[in-house]
């Protein structure tokens, strides 16, 4: 039997839904999120691969070649974490598809010439640790592993204990060249998290770049006081300064065309209403094609910051939290999408994804699905049954392409 895209989605539409923010809430090593990765991990036996969790919390689910030899393997996959309040399809599509995929091949009846697996990458959105691809980073080695045990959720909980709990072996975390030594190549399928395939009017799209990002945190120092006590003129109150930081956050990515820069976060210390905050926390995500304008916003931001603080008696300080520069996808592994998939457009994102990860390892590519509405990271995103099922055959064609005789 073949599933739908849209009848996989449909058996975990009630998983890690959250009414009090609208849409989906599954932080990596959650209930939710495990009972995901339970999911999966249950269709690909189901479809007889042979499914396992290594040692960074990747699960690989292998269709074997008939001699077994686990080498140059076409690999596809995505992540079934989300950001708080994100949508359906942000990484479960690329899921749902890839076990598609191989009902497809199966039905064609395909007996792949190359070992075929598929992967399942945790904290991809970074949401919970705030490392984004923590999964893949650790996989390749971008992220140091004692920094990566280090990392602290918002409970307080390192990741070394959310892993151990989640049944992995904090001390095995890290770089695993025998895993990525398996990897021919790496195709992600992806919702679209923009507009360009509406603006196009295509289903399926091909990516060629992700846009550099990264992650800073800037802490804000006030004086901690009373709200009733304390007179206007008296105050250090970093909530004011952060206030002015947003709006210059908002204004230095302006004076940067193609600039984005975000303050999606933010907390204040100790936060009570009846207290003027003694520091607050806001977290800076910035992105641009051009890694040395991602650099030059980032002093602006920094810059304008400790102006903008200073003028209320506060400090600033700024620390690097991730960074991950612009990456464009393997040109002959795109072109050898491009010629199995004509006609498919070739577009860039500003979203990050395991895939960009990989990149710097080995020959990776993407191929987006449309997304009506053009919003991601929020309930409203969505994909039509139609170019769901769309996306999974362009990603047949391609495992076909890449993996059959
Ligand atoms: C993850 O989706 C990101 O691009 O932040
Ligand atoms: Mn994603
Ligand atoms: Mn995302
Ligand atoms: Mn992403």
């Amino acid at each position: 039997m073949t599933a739908t895209v849209s009848g996989l989605m449909a058996e975990i539409a009630d998983t890690g839904r959250d009414d009090a923010r609208g849409g989906y809430s599954r932080p990596v090593y959650s209930t939710a999120e495990q009972d995901l990765r339970e999911w999966f991990s249950e269709q690909a036996r189901r479809r007889g691969l042979d499914t396992g969790t290594d040692s960074n919390g990747i699960i690989w689910a292998w269709w074997d070649t008939p001699f077994g030899v686990r080498d140059d393997a076409v690999v596809t996959g995505s992540h079934l974490d989300s950001v708080p309040g994100g949508g359906a399809f942000d990484g479960p599509l690329g899921v749902a598809s890839a076990l598609a995929a191989v009902d497809l091949l199966r039905e064609r009846g395909l007996t792949p010439a190359k070992p075929i697996a598929l992967a399942v990458f945790p904290e991809e959105e970074g949401s919970r640790f705030g490392v984004a691809c923590l999964g893949s980073r650790l996989l390749t080695g971008a992220i140091d592993p004692d920094k990566a045990r280090n990392l602290r959720d918002p409970d307080g909980n390192t990741f070394a204990d959310v892993a151990a709990a989640a049944g992995l072996d904090p001390r095995h975390v890290g770089p695993d060249p025998d895993a990525l030594g398996r990897i021919g190549s790496f195709v992600e399928l992806h919702v679209e998290q923009g507009r360009g395939l509406i603006d196009l009017d295509q289903s399926v799209g091909i990516g060629s770049s992700i846009l550099g990002h990264g992650r800073w945190r800037l802490r804000v120092l006030g004086q901690g006081n009373h709200a009733g006590t304390t007179l206007m003129e008296d105050r250090h109150d970093p909530m004011v300064a952060a206030a002015g930081i947003v709006t210059a956050v908002r204004d230095c990515a302006l004076r940067h065309p193609g600039a984005r820069a975000t303050v999606g976060r933010m907390v204040p210390v100790p936060g009570g209403t009846n207290v003027i905050a003694s520091a607050v926390d806001l977290w800076l995500d910035v992105r641009h094609a051009d890694d040395a304008v991602t650099a030059a916003v980032v002093e602006a931001i920094h810059a304008e910051s400790l102006r903008v603080a200073a003028a209320e008696g506060c400090t600033v300080r700024l620390t690097e939290e991730s960074l991950s520069p612009t990456v464009h996808f393997d040109p002959a592994l795109r072109s050898r999408l491009g010629g199995l998939l004509p006609g498919a457009p070739v577009l860039d994102t500003g979203a990050g994804h395991d895939a960009g990860v990989l990149a710097a390892a080995l020959p990776t590519a993407m191929l987006f699905v449309r997304n009506p509405t053009g919003v991601s990271h929020s309930p409203e995103e969505h994909v039509e049954d139609d170019d769901a099922e769309a996306g999974a055959r362009a990603l047949a064609d391609v495992l076909q392409g890449l993996a059959g005789k």
